[in-house]
């Protein structure tokens, strides 16, 4: 285990001078650093791929899906995962071949099954008894065929905040082990020609710290691959594993490696298959804010500093809640500085509030030198659920995406226009 701070460089701008950023491009400002995002990408896939090991890495899109982020996991040799129309289309546009796209979703609708039919994606990940009926139908009208794997919810409450734990006893995700579920979904999944059964899934949940629990996922997983062996004759050749794969936190909580993660995933599994005649599956995994978040810094512009009744200091900046919820969702705590002022010693204690109109405190008790209204104030670990999570709250506009190396940035998202919210209005006189 290494601690997430101590595996910082620098500020994570791709060498771009914060203050000329945010001139070029205003605030606030997702700054991707390009350079250390291809390399958490090769870091997992070296872990995972090491000693000819059998497994693919995959970016769970849904972290921060734009075209050029995808083009860059594709660049870098991982699968996409999309959970959404939206996303595949953006996938595809990022010029990730559809074989390389994964289908996610716990209701998909018609038009999302029938694109991942039409462009033929890698895998569907099935989730539920509908979807098996209706995405065999589909592909049986276009004459096709679809690569699927059954999510599967082991009943597995993950050490994480319960709105992340996506296999616990009363998550909604995939089919239950609990009863029948699971092995009828596979009879029902292998009577129809037009579906090829290659594997199993389940995604434990996120930010999670304690590794064993993945051990516990692969047990599971390999029971249930054991049993419909023996009761349907099916042969997973995929066992998928979901992401989930924590990073530390601002208050210096550990976080665990790639590394620690791959072997604790072979070794369970190679536990788990000893005195087996079965060889080992395939292994996926889907990291998506392990691999985006630490690439990731937002940049605001402090708006106000004010004292509040309770003696406080305050600051207010230019974004909030719509460019980043997980504050007000999670209680997540980020790294913050002032840009440009990272050496000077603090003078106090802050908390930084948002502009939206309600409490939107976003960083309590931030310890800064006496912070100025007109500073940069540079959050780090901002790459994943934040952009990807931004809404129009009190009319805001989404914030813009630059990706930043070797001391330039190229603007890979535009800052939405005011003119494109308004004109979703239809007026009267319209
Ligand atoms: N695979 C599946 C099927 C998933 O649903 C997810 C995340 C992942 C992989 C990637 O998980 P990660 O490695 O990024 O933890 N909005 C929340 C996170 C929700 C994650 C949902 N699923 C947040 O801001 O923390």
């Amino acid at each position: 285990m290494t601690t997430h701070n101590s595996e910082r460089v620098g500020e994570r701008l791709g060498g771009c001078d914060p203050s000329t950023l945010a001139a070029q491009f205003s605030t606030p400002l997702l700054v991707v650093d390009e350079v250390w995002l291809r390399a958490r990408m090769r870091r997992f896939r070296a872990a995972f791929e090491r000693d000819g090991r059998d497994a693919s890495v995959t970016y769970a899109g849904k972290a921060l899906l734009i075209a050029a982020v995808a083009r860059i996991a594709d660049e870098e040799g991982l699968f996409v995962d999309v959970c959404s129309l939206g996303e595949l289309e953006t996938a595809l546009r990022g010029g990730v071949p559809a074989d390389r796209c994964i289908m996610h979703g716990c209701y998909k609708t018609r038009d999302e099954l029938a694109a991942a039919v039409d462009r033929r994606v890698r895998h569907v990940v099935v989730d539920h008894e509908s979807e098996i009926t209706a995405l065999a139908d589909i592909a049986r009208d276009a004459s096709s065929s679809v690569d699927v794997l059954l999510r599967l919810n082991p009943s597995i409450a993950a050490h994480t905040h319960e709105l992340i734990q996506t296999a616990a006893p009363a998550s909604k995700f995939g089919f239950s082990l609990a009863d029948t579920q699971a092995i009828d979904a596979v009879r029902a999944t292998l009577a129809r020609p037009e579906l090829r059964l290659s594997g199993i899934h389940c995604h434990l949940g996120s930010q999670i710290r304690e590794l064993r629990t993945y051990a516990d996922a692969i047990d599971a997983l390999i029971s249930f691959s054991e049993t419909a062996q023996r009761q349907t004759g099916a042969r997973f050749e995929i066992v998928d594993v979901g992401g989930g794969l924590a990073i530390g936190d601002a208050d210096g909580s550990a976080e665990p490696t790639p590394e620690a993660w791959a072997d604790e995933l072979f070794a369970a599994l190679d536990r788990r298959l000893a005195g087996s005649a079965r060889g080992r599956p395939h292994l996926y995994v889907e990291p998506g804010r392990a691999l985006v978040a630490s690439a990731g810094t937002t940049l605001y512009r402090v708006g106000v500093r004010k004292r509040l009744p309770d003696g406080r200091d305050a600051l207010i900046v230019d974004g909030g809640m719509s460019d980043n919820p997980r504050p007000a969702l999670y209680g997540a705590r980020y790294g913050v500085s002032i840009a440009g002022r990272e050496s000077e010693a603090p003078t106090g204690s802050f908390t930084i509030f948002g502009r939206h109109c309600e409490t939107d405190r976003l960083f309590p008790d931030v310890e800064l030198p006496d912070p100025r209204e007109g500073d940069l104030l540079a959050v780090r670990d901002t790459g994943a659920y934040t952009y990807s999570m931004a809404s129009n709250y009190n009319r805001f506009v989404r914030p813009a995406v630059v990706l930043a190396a070797n001391g330039r940035a190229r603007l890979v998202a535009r800052r939405e226009s005011l003119d494109r919210v308004l004109d979703l209005d239809v007026t009267e006189d319209a």
